[in-house]
């Protein structure tokens, strides 16, 4: 067992948050580069946008060149915090900040914020890094965090960005919008599509070019997308219209696209599909979703306000009926006659 096994793996709970909990996935025990199609000197400063629990960081403190700076930052504190408790002592160049913005899942007690800028400086890293990150921010979010990139990518850095895709052209009804699509009524950013003309004209305008993209393993799942500074003369190498077309989000599963999961994953899922099917697939009628809740709220608070009132009305009443209120009010009924005409003398 070699030392590098000493660094701390991350809990289940927190793998579970981020992707598969399969130790393997975030481990590196051959130190090798773990992107195959980085130059090493890229790895010399990282920034890791959406770094979770580390999977990424733990990977390139076992790599051979380890970068000599590395920053991670997230809106989920509980991982920020596992990272800097458990790898920054590995590596004290190996930092982890907590990204204080609202995301509905990972960041619902942050400030309710949807940006801020990146807490390091222009132009300060070789490699940018955010897989399945875009995947799950709004689009105002996407484009000032494009922007970000390109404001601290070295001159000749790269940016590795995951990306759902889709056409909006293919969907005749749409007209200046959306340009991006959500799957999730209560969670918008469990899973977020964007339109691939709506990207290449983003990064454009952000000042990035595409250097390289690489397909998903399956229709439908993410794109791989290589960003760089934009030159002048820039060439963008990202496939559109009927090019690329068969590995967009919503296609059907063309005979060439070959399911990148193994038979014992296929196993799990379907284990998995059958031991909570009840749970997912509920047969009473559907629950409240969305606005609609808090709508449903607010009416039985309406309702709990007006049952109050009613006992208190019913209470009044028993009071006024009562001897003693009676008896109270005759032995007032001089004072009121007199602030009466007091009232009276002075509206005359
Ligand atoms: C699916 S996980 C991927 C984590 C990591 N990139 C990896 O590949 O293991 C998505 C991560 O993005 C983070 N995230 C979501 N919105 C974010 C935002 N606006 N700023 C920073 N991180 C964000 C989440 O907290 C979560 O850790």
């Amino acid at each position: 067992m070699g030392s590098e096994s000493l660094i701390p793996m991350p809990p289940v709970e927190l793998r579970l948050m981020v992707s598969t909990p399969e130790p393997d996935y975030f481990d590196n025990p051959n130190g090798v580069p773990i992107i195959a199609s980085v130059p090493l000197d890229a790895y010399a400063t990282v920034f890791d946008f959406g770094c979770g629990c580390g999977r990424i960081a733990r990977q390139l403190l076992q790599q051979n060149p380890r970068p000599r700076r590395y920053v991670g930052i997230d809106t989920h504190k509980g991982m920020v915090d596992w990272c800097r408790d458990n790898l920054t002592p590995v590596d004290s160049n190996f930092q982890f900040f907590h990204h204080d913005v609202y995301s509905p899942v990972y960041g619902v007690n942050n400030s309710l914020k949807l940006a801020e800028p990146f807490p390091v400086s222009d132009e300060e890293f070789s490699l940018v890094i955010a897989i399945s990150v875009f995947t799950h921010v709004y689009k105002e979010q996407a484009t000032y965090y494009l922007s970000e990139i390109a404001r601290i990518l070295a001159p000749r850095g790269v940016a590795l960005a995951s990306w759902f895709f889709f056409d909006r052209k293919s969907f005749p009804f749409l007209r200046d919008g959306p340009f991006c699509l959500f799957t999730d009524e209560l969670d918008p950013t469990q899973a977020v599509i964007y339109d691939r003309e709506w990207f290449l004209d983003t990064i454009r305008s952000c000042g990035l070019s595409v250097q390289q993209t690489f397909y998903p393993p399956m229709p439908g799942h993410q794109w791989n997308v290589w960003l760089t500074r934009r030159t002048p003369n820039a060439v963008d190498e990202f496939p559109r219209g009927e090019l690329g077309a068969e590995w967009l989000c919503g296609t059907t599963q063309k005979p060439m696209a070959k399911v990148a999961i193994s038979n014992a994953e296929k196993l799990k899922v379907e284990n998995f599909s059958e031991k909570n099917k009840g749970r997912l697939y509920s047969t009473g009628p559907p629950v409240l979703t969305g606005p609609v809740v808090e709508l449903a709220a607010m009416k039985a608070k309406l309702n709990e306000t007006e049952m109050a009132l009613t006992a208190t009305r019913s209470a009044l009443e028993v009071v006024e009926r009562s001897w003693s209120w009676k008896i109270g009010r005759a032995m007032t009924l001089p004072v009121r006659l007199l602030r009466n005409r007091f009232h009276k003398f002075h509206a005359d």
